[in-house]
């Protein structure tokens, strides 16, 4: 038997995903290549990536086959964007009927309710754990008066208070090697930075190590918005120091507001006068108060304010400036699109409720940006140990 081994009919993208990582790596295609079959040699369970049996949409060279769960779902804008890298959602989670019925338009699934009621055995395993979870307040107070009443407390006992905690009884009991989260920007500052202690703290004592950043999403679409996202990497499986950085907005010109406007919005999204001139009222008060607040008349060549869950209200922080009418406010179609979701997307539900799920969700070209940064760190897992589990998936008993 020779030693020589030729690969007719490799695809296309296989072809340049070798060609990518062997240049990354400093390797010839040759060491490269070699190098993946070594780490495949004698293993029993093929292939070598989990999930390669399934037929992935590969849109880049950095795709590769993984499973998620799509926690507080939403309308799925980690589904949208991880779907979209080759990501399989194993299980989606949310309560609120309305989202739901988004969220089955456009993925097919309707997801599981109260995650509160939920059992872990009945959660599949899955590699990234995503999750928006809800930013309502945190009661830290809580903890202190329980430790000095003696009482139990640390991570066990805080779980009855809190959504985050149900998240870390899943992430501690599933754990998945990696744990995507986003909240808003206050969750670092809320409570004095006690909030984000304690959840960074119950994170590292999962045993993951834990990155986190505050990105505006106006570098990806025309819209300010900062948000913290928050990246958890299993320690037992990626070690102390997984090479994980953030991504930088694009480079090249900024998306701007005019860009995601339609060309003829229906006259009911026209402010009538009355509100109008409450508006401008409101704003006159507040004004003489010393104060900011009141509507925003958008800039059509630079970026919407953010836009919120409350927006259907009188969706007086976004207004669009019209020639000879009143102000408008954007239609659920232009939230969309502000948001990053795609146009073939169809909006089910009322405006009201559209609305509020675009102004709860959070944007997929960001979470696609730190997702593909994700990846490269599962690839380099993969690279350097041959799967995603170099260790024996650790999981404490189910609940
Ligand atoms: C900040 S939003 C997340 C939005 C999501 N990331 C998206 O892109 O649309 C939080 C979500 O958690 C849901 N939620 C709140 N409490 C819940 C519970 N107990 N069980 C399941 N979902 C819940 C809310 O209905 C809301 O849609």
């Amino acid at each position: 038997m020779t030693d020589q081994l030729l690969i007719r009919k490799v695809p296309r993208h296989v072809r340049s995903w070798i060609e990518k990582k062997r240049v990354e790596h400093g390797m010839t295609q040759q060491e490269f290549v070699v190098s993946i079959l070594e780490h495949a040699f004698g293993r029993s369970e093929l292939p070598l990536f989990p999930a390669a049996v399934r037929k992935v949409d590969v849109s880049g060279p950095e795709s590769l086959p993984f499973t998620f769960a799509d926690f507080f779902a939403g309308i799925g804008g980690f589904r949208t964007a991880l779907q979209s890298l080759g990501g399989e959602c194993r299980f989606s989670c949310e309560w609120d009927k309305y989202s739901q019925k988004t969220y089955k338009a456009w993925y097919g699934d309707t997801p599981e309710g109260d995650i509160r009621k939920i059992r872990t055995q009945e959660i599949p395993d899955h590699d990234v754990l995503a999750g928006g979870f809800p930013c309502q307040p945190f009661s830290i107070a809580g903890v202190s008066k329980k430790r000095s009443l003696g009482h139990a407390h640390g991570f066990k006992c805080e779980t009855q208070g809190n959504l985050f905690f149900n998240l870390a009884t899943i992430i501690e009991q599933k754990r998945p090697p990696v744990a995507f989260l986003e909240n808003v920007k206050n969750l670092q500052s809320h409570d004095q930075g006690r909030t984000w202690l304690v959840i960074k703290g119950t994170l590292e004592q999962l045993g993951y190590t834990v990155f986190h950043k505050v990105i505006d999403a106006a570098g990806w679409v025309p819209q300010h918005r900062e948000r913290v996202y928050i990246v958890c990497f299993d320690k037992h499986i990626f070690g102390e120091n997984p090479p994980f950085r953030f991504p930088e907005p694009p480079p090249g010109k900024r998306p701007k507001l005019a860009d995601i406007l339609e060309t003829n919005p229906d006259s009911k999204y026209t402010l009538s006068d009355h509100l109008w001139k409450y508006l401008q009222n409101y704003a006159e008060r507040h004004r003489e108060k010393g104060n900011g607040f009141g509507f925003g008349l958008a800039n059509l060549d630079g970026v919407s304010r953010t836009l919120s869950a409350r927006y259907f209200k009188d969706g007086s922080e976004i207004l669009i400036p019209q020639q000879g009418s009143n102000p408008r406010r954007l239609t659920p179609r232009e939230c969309a699109r502000l948001m990053g979701f795609p146009d073939d997307y169809p909006i089910v539900v009322s405006d009201t409720q559209a609305y509020r799920q675009f102004g709860n969700a959070v944007v997929p070209p960001v979470v696609q940006a730190v997702a593909r940064e994700i990846i490269k760190v599962l690839t380099w897992q993969v690279m350097r140990r041959g799967s995603l589990f170099n260790a024996p998936r650790r999981r404490a008993k189910a609940s």
